[in-house]
């Protein structure tokens, strides 16, 4: 996401925008820009990197009246200068937040009428159609009117037209924008956050409406026809506004993750074999895969080797990138490294990209940060469709990774004939309804309940075989990063070969059952603990009567299990530290991205 503020008035409007874009920084901030007006000429300076960047270029003795500004975070193009926004077209400059859908056949029509892009951005061709409808129209209302009409997708627009130059105008659709004013400032802002510092009072804009501005005067219109809008008042302060209500940034990433997954699945597959193909690499060649990655991201990888080995039956070699750095490793030319990594910067993991590179072998990047180092250097890449993701414990990102290997698992098993129509078609009808599915066990109340029980012990076990022994890591990592609990995930029927002995009364040991062919052998595992009077918690896709606690998820397609199996760890992780009193968000010694060795 991104963030867009605008401002109309009497005051000085550049310090207006950048006051706002500060404290929307925490929707993204890998370039920033500020577009006004000054001397009837439209100014645009946009820098990438953070908003103390783009200060730095920003002569605060003028005093523009009329401006618009963005933090962006990249969807289309790198992120890079010349697709910073404001773009600037003709006689209109725009700020955006979301995706024009059908940019690429607008810009050929555009391209057709003479227009020339310069950057790779959705929003650059939303622009040139504002203009070329504005050269028949010369009304702007009437403009943005229709410009909507062929606009398909999501975005909130801020627009300046300088034929109006003390006009700022503002529509949307699909992406939250709100409107706001204090005396005679006037502005605009993808969130509330912006404008706190001097109100808490907001219109919220409806899809297509759009707002006109001016120094003295606020007016709305649908449909051509001026509207009246209900004044909102947002209770709270700035940093529960940034989450959105939710108490920590990790627990609102953790509840997006249900349309997280929607969104990125739908990125990929429509549901039908062709858009698997047409979307996701070609992996008919390859006979072998190497997954690296560092952390969590390494937590997908072992889950989607347990899936490609079983369901496509391809050998995969997965390893921490630390290690494999440094490994001597065997590649052939049919060996495909797949490199997974939240941040696209994290040292370890470039290096081990590069290193595959030298070699000459294929390399895939599955990321989140557009236009971060690993997606530029990888042969090929694929976003995740996580969003910011600021927790510094992730949680949506993980299961964003979980979800597109997921798809390249299914595509590899279509490839390779080893998947039946019947699993194919139950995964495709049980992925409609998983985004609920997610919801229903984010709502359980056991979480809170078991944290209150274990929250102060400093040993916790996490015990599963195969696929549910990786996710048992990344419970466990979860766990420890954010509550300083000491959490170990153990390959179930190894617990008894030494570390059992670490088992006393009531230890807290979480099993995580959900492959029904080697379930008992876990029960087995987990009687082992309860005997030397272990607490046993169980996160099954089945009720386990020997558990003391069982938190029973649905059961799904094993390539779409881990994505319910996760959730109640994650909570539970939550839950605990939240009763530690621990720094959730930023917790001690931890960074988002590990850029150094
Ligand atoms: C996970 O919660 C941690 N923040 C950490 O393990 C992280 O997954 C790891 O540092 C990898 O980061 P990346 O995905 O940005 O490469």
């Amino acid at each position: 996401m991104c963030g867009i503020v605008g401002y109309v008035g009497k005051e000085n409007a550049l310090t207006k925008i950048i006051n706002g874009l500060e404290a929307l920084e925490y929707r993204g901030y890998d370039s920033a820009g500020i577009a006004y007006l000054w001397n009837g000429k439209v100014e645009i300076i946009k820098k990438e990197g953070r908003i103390e960047t783009l200060k730095k270029e920003i002569d605060f003795s003028l005093s523009p009246t009329i401006s618009i500004g963005h933090t962006r975070w990249a969807t289309h193009g790198k992120p890079i200068e010349r697709n910073a926004h404001p773009h600037h077209c003709g006689k209109f400059t725009i700020v955006h937040n979301g995706i024009i859908e059908n940019y690429l056949e607008l810009k050929k029509e555009l391209t057709g009428k003479g227009y020339q892009m310069i950057s790779d951005t959705d929003t650059e061709v939303a622009c040139a159609l504002l203009d070329a409808i504005y050269q028949e129209e010369k009304d702007v209302l009437k403009t943005i009117q229709r410009a909507s009409e062929k606009l398909k997708g999501s975005y909130a627009l801020g627009i300046i037209c300088e034929d109006t130059p003390d006009t700022l105008y503002a529509t949307r659709k699909s992406s939250p924008l709100i409107v706001a004013t204090v005396e005679d400032d006037k502005f605009i802002a993808s969130d509330v956050p912006a404008i706190l510092q001097y109100t808490n009072q907001y219109y919220l804009l409806d899809d297509e409406d759009i707002a006109v501005l001016k120094e003295d005067s606020l007016t709305f219109y649908q449909a051509g026809e001026q509207i009246s809008k209900e004044r909102l008042v947002f209770e709270g302060n700035l940093e529960s506004a940034q989450k959105e209500g939710y108490p920590h940034f990790m627990l609102k990433e953790i509840y997006e993750q249900p349309n997280v997954i929607e969104k990125t699945i739908q990125f990929y597959f429509d549901g039908t074999k062709e858009s698997l193909f047409q979307r996701l690499p070609d992996l008919s060649k390859y006979e072998t895969i190497h997954i690296v990655a560092c952390g969590s991201a390494y937590h997908t990888g072992l889950v989607a080797k347990t899936w490609i080995e079983e369901i496509a039956e391809i050998p995969v070699l997965c390893e921490i990138a630390s290690e494999y750095r440094y490994q001597k490793v065997f590649y052939t030319p049919t060996t495909l490294v797949i490199v997974i990594s939240q941040s696209g910067e994290t040292a370890d993991t470039l290096a081990c990209l590069r290193k595959a590179n030298q070699e000459g072998m294929d390399t895939l990047a599955i990321v989140n940060v557009v236009g971060s180092s690993i997606a530029r250097e990888a042969k090929e890449v694929l976003y995740i469709k996580a969003g910011y993701e600021i927790a510094v414990a992730t949680t949506k990102a993980y299961s964003a990774q979980i979800a597109v290997l997921s798809l390249l698992t299914l595509k590899l098993a279509l490839i390779h004939n080893k998947i039946s129509e019947k699993s194919f078609e139950r995964f495709k009808r049980q992925l409609s309804s998983l985004p609920d599915a997610m919801r229903t066990v984010l709502k359980n109340p056991k979480y809170k309940e078991i944290a209150e029980k274990i929250y102060e012990r400093e040993d916790i076990f996490y015990l599963g075989r195969k696929m549910d022994y990786a996710i048992g890591m990344e419970g466990a990592l979860k766990l420890k990063e954010i509550s300083y609990i000491n959490c170990v995930a153990y390959a179930a029927g190894e617990l008894k070969h030494g570390t059992i002995s670490l088992v006393t009364e009531k230890t807290p040991v979480i099993g995580v059952i959900t492959d029904p062919f080697i379930k008992e052998k876990t029960i087995s595992n987990l009687k082992e603990t309860a005997a030397r009077g272990a607490y046993v918690i169980v996160v099954s896709n089945e009720k386990i009567e020997e558990a003391e606690e069982c938190i029973e998820i649905p059961n799904f397609h094993p390539l779409l299990q881990p994505l319910l199996t996760i959730l109640p760890l994650q909570l539970l992780a939550y839950e605990i530290a939240k009763k530690r009193g621990c720094d959730i968000d930023k917790p001690r010694n931890l960074a988002k991205s590990v850029t150094v060795e």
